[in-house]
């Protein structure tokens, strides 16, 4: 049987089922120093997004007991996954668990934006009643640019089109069985779109895919959703087209940093956040759970 470090916590039935099945848990969680000395006593160590399983660990505990490196999530960028893998320690990651919860909290931002939910909250706090203020937008008649169209981007799609939307993306390739939605370059989209939403691994060789170019070449008064990683959209670009006026809003979820230390962006008067809980539902989480188990399973 296994001996299993869950690095940023799960799902606590999985736990108990993984228990149930004569693995020992660990829940924990070790920093890098601590990862390089004590990994290596075990087979399998689970991760979300905060633990980094970089080159330094990866060497670390090389030809050690750890076989199985778990992402209880979709996005591999904090697993260094090819080298890991040369070394002889398979990667695996959740990807179909979270499109439901991430896509619903992408239009949560996008109502958020559109109807100042985010800042009338703070304001009526305060004691204020700012009611001219707050004039909206509705979404009906908007146009949403999507940049990536996989599992995610699918599920904003499908929502924001019962919402009345027109939606359009860009991909690398145009997806079959979506002829409701039309595939356009990242420059149309990026002139046409009344909301864009990403939904792309961050590349580092890529760098960001939203950056002052970009934002110039927008309509005004834009919207920007970033549910998918930090790092696709430059900060300090935003902060620019925010202030500006060029970007009327802007709904951030994951940073450049985590946690952010970008007090600019988080102080803004026109930017909705929330601290990277795309997947940070009890039903997605169960289903990661889910798909840890089967995982497991097929490994051991
Ligand atoms: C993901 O890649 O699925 C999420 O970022 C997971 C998380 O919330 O840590």
């Amino acid at each position: 049987m296994a001996k299993i470090l869950v690095a940023d916590g799960m799902d606590r039935n999985a736990a108990k089922e993984l228990t149930n099945m004569g693995h020992e848990l660990v829940i924990e969680h070790l920093d890098v120093p601590e990862l390089k000395k004590e990994l290596g006593d075990y087979d399998v160590i689970i991760v979300r997004s905060a633990t980094k399983i970089r080159k330094e660990v990866i060497d670390a505990v090389a030809g050690s007991n750890l076989k199985l490196i778990i992402r209880a999530g979709v996005g591999l960028d904090n697993i260094d996954v090819s080298y890991a893998r040369e070394k002889g320690i398979a990667v695996e990651n959740t990807p179909k668990a979270s499109s439901a919860s991430v896509a619903e909290l992408t239009i949560a931002h996008m109502f958020s934006l559109a109807r100042f939910l985010y800042i009338s909250n703070v304001t009526m706090r305060d004691g204020m009643w700012y009611k001219k203020a707050y004039k909206g937008i509705e979404l009906s008649g908007k146009t949403l640019g999507l940049i990536g169209f996989g599992r995610i981007a699918v599920e904003v799609a499908k929502r924001a089109s019962v919402l009345g939307m027109k939606v359009i993306y860009t991909d690398i390739i145009a997806k079959d069985g979506y002829d409701e939605f039309s595939c356009v370059s990242k420059e149309e989209l990026i002139k046409t779109s009344d909301f864009i939403s990403l939904h792309i691994p961050f590349i580092k060789e890529v760098g960001p895919v939203l950056s002052e170019n970009e934002f110039n070449m927008m309509k005004d008064g834009v919207y920007i959703v970033n549910c998918a990683r930090g790092g696709v959209v430059d900060e300090e670009a935003l902060i620019k087209a925010l202030d500006s006026g060029k970007v009327a809003g802007a709904a951030i979820d994951v940073f450049e940093e985590e946690p952010t230390k970008n007090k600019k962006l988080f102080t803004h008067e026109k930017v909705s956040l929330t601290p990277h809980i795309g997947a940070s539902t009890k039903e997605a989480q169960a289903r990661i759970g889910l798909e840890i188990i089967d995982k497991v399973k097929e490994y051991f």
